[in-house]
């Protein structure tokens, strides 16, 4: 493929104006629109990490530098890829993936540290590009750069959202703009595993085997531009003792049991992140939790860190929750859609609480996907695995489940619901779910009935016995059940044409100031449907006293 380009004379014109070129899916009717080719967790994590030990950083006095950045380096070797983006509006980095390792390592020996009386001279991938005064200025003009992008978006949604969403044509269309315009691009994902990357290389001289793997959000495909990257410390993740060897590593034997001792090292790891690692700052142990976290900014690639240890199992969920996501191109786009309502509803929110969380929402969209014959419940992936799928995670945590997804049988009739009904029939499905009673199990594919006291009950799909959603109260659970009502009767009500506020602009609260009329489908059909549906399950919980839609 074609990746050099020209950098050209205004660098915005990467922003185009155009609804349908910038965010719009492949232009195939959703019906028509196949997926990839599917590519293995695996092989994607394997690809981005050997790209992330290719690659450095450069904080550039602009994205002019490019050129001069470009003839520099490849004296070291091939740059293969530039990314460049801006964190406010002075700080500039172009991120070099190069063609060798050997090209990084020649990059690390040609480069120096300064006032090195002042500063800690740590190596990382992390650096600046001197102005070297009264230079002798080249001329670039015409020469081809494989400068990739310009101004990336790496923080979060584009400023004209709204516009975007107001001008498209329905409300499907806007669940795929919103996807495409708020999810991890190129640029944000190199980011993400060039950052743990640093970490892994500062601890690499003392621990040969240590990885640090993104996880969630930030890899599973239900990421968006801004969200925190989840990181898992592993210090020998395949690491098996070799009979064969005569030789052994002396070692420090560890007095401690084991949570004590990953306590203790995440504490020393935190601080020598904190003193010694270029860009990490505000960084916080939270050792007590149930899952020991070290929180941190990464200021130069603009991310909030979360980083545990160990934790094998949340790797093989945001596998899951990947493959899910591959299984049919609805997935997301609905998953985007909800995170974003329950976002804009207060639903969720950054910190924990009695609340809702985005990984339990996730898994409430596939549960309802499952239930609508578009996804196969885990038990199917189970059955259908064989023994390159075994994967046994922290200990005993059974994580096997079909990997390839070429080996599930076709479904003999396909759900080709569009977006707008999905979603619509998403909040009616869960604003009369019976959660007193029943639980959310993605294994069987069906609600369960409930198995212990808890306001809300989601199975942990690899550790059933687990409740994700132990921390909804009841308060929460029914506000989650009237929004969801809310919703759902808003897309009954919505077939004024001329609102500025329609489709998902009015499920967010979010108007628009202009005064343009939307092009749209009509709904009224979808409406008496719905109304029908209602009238069927007026009596959940007291619900529909508090819903302002009933009157309707
Ligand atoms: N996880 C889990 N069990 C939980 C909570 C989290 O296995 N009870 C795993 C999931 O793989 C989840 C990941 O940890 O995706 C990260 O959790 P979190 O950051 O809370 O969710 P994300 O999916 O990353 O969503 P967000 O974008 O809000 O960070
Ligand atoms: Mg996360």
């Amino acid at each position: 493929s074609k990746l050099y380009r020209k950098a050209p004379t205004s660098f915005a014109s990467g922003i185009q104006s155009s609804v349908s070129a910038r965010y719009a899916s492949s232009g195939k009717s959703p019906s028509t629109e196949k997926q990839d080719k599917y590519v293995f967790y695996e092989e994607i994590m394997s690809r981005r990490r050997d790209q992330a030990r290719r690659s450095v950083l450069i904080q550039v006095q602009s994205e002019n530098s490019s050129y001069e950045l470009y003839d520099y380096c490849s004296q070291f070797g091939k740059v293969q890829e530039m990314h460049h983006y801006k964190i406010g509006d002075n700080l500039s980095f172009i991120l070099i993936e190069f063609n060798l390792l050997s090209d990084v390592e020649a990059i690390n020996s040609a480069s120096t540290h300064i006032q090195v009386d002042q500063n800690l001279p740590v190596t990382s991938p992390f650096l600046w590009f001197r102005v070297v005064p009264n230079r002798v200025r080249k001329d670039f003009v015409d020469k081809d750069i494989p400068l990739k992008v310009i101004n990336a978006n790496v923080a979060s949604a584009p400023d004209d959202m709204n516009m975007l969403l107001f001008k498209a044509e329905s409300v499907s269309d806007q669940m795929t703009l919103l996807h495409n315009a708020t999810k991890l691009n190129e640029t944000g994902t190199r980011l993400r595993f060039l950052s743990a990357r640093q970490i892994e290389l500062c601890l690499s001289g003392m621990f040969s085997e240590v990885t640090v793997l993104p996880f969630g959000s930030s890899v599973n495909g239900c990421g968006k531009l801004g969200s925190d990257l989840d990181l898992v410390l592993q210090m020998h993740p395949h690491l098996k003792e070799n009979v064969q060897s005569r030789l052994v590593y002396y070692t420090k034997a560890s007095s401690n049991p084991d949570r004590a001792q990953t306590q203790k090292v995440m504490e020393i790891i935190a601080n020598i992140i904190d003193h010694f690692l270029p860009g990490i700052s505000s960084v916080k142990k939270i050792l007590h939790a149930r899952v020991p976290i070290i929180k941190f900014n990464q200021t130069l690639t603009n991310l909030e860190c979360d980083l545990s240890m160990s934790n094998t199992t949340s790797i093989y969920m945001s596998e899951l929750l990947y493959l899910y996501g591959e299984l049919d191109w609805r997935v997301r786009p609905l998953i985007f859609t909800v995170r974003s309502w329950a976002r804009y509803m207060k639903l969720t929110n950054n910190y924990p609480g009695h609340w809702i969380t985005n990984f339990s929402l996730t898994l409430l969209v596939l549960f309802y996907l499952q239930q609508k014959q578009i996804l196969p419940s885990l038990q199917k992936l189970i059955e259908l695995a064989d023994k390159n799928d075994v994967r046994i995670a922290d200990g005993d945590v059974n994580c096997t489940f079909l990997r390839d997804i070429s080996k599930l049988p076709q479904a003999s009739s396909r759900n080709e619901d569009d977006l707008e009904t999905l979603l619509t029939d998403f909040f009616i499905y869960y604003s009369n779910f019976d959660f007193t009673t029943k639980s959310i199990s993605l294994n069987a594919g069906m609600p369960l009935p409930k198995p212990a006291e808890s306001t809300v009950y989601i199975h942990n799909p690899f550790e059933p016995g687990l409740n994700v959603a132990k921390n909804i109260n009841t308060q929460e659970m029914e506000r989650l059940k009237i929004e969801a009502r809310n919703a759902a009767w808003l897309f009954c009500s919505a077939a004024d044409n001329n609102a500025n506020d329609w489709g998902l602009l009015s499920l967010f609260n979010q108007k628009i100031e202009l005064n343009v009329k939307p092009i749209r489908l009509n709904h009224t059909n979808r409406m008496v449907e719905l109304t029908a549906l209602f009238s069927k399950s007026k009596t959940v919980d007291g619900v529909e006293k508090h819903s302002k839609y009933t009157q309707s």
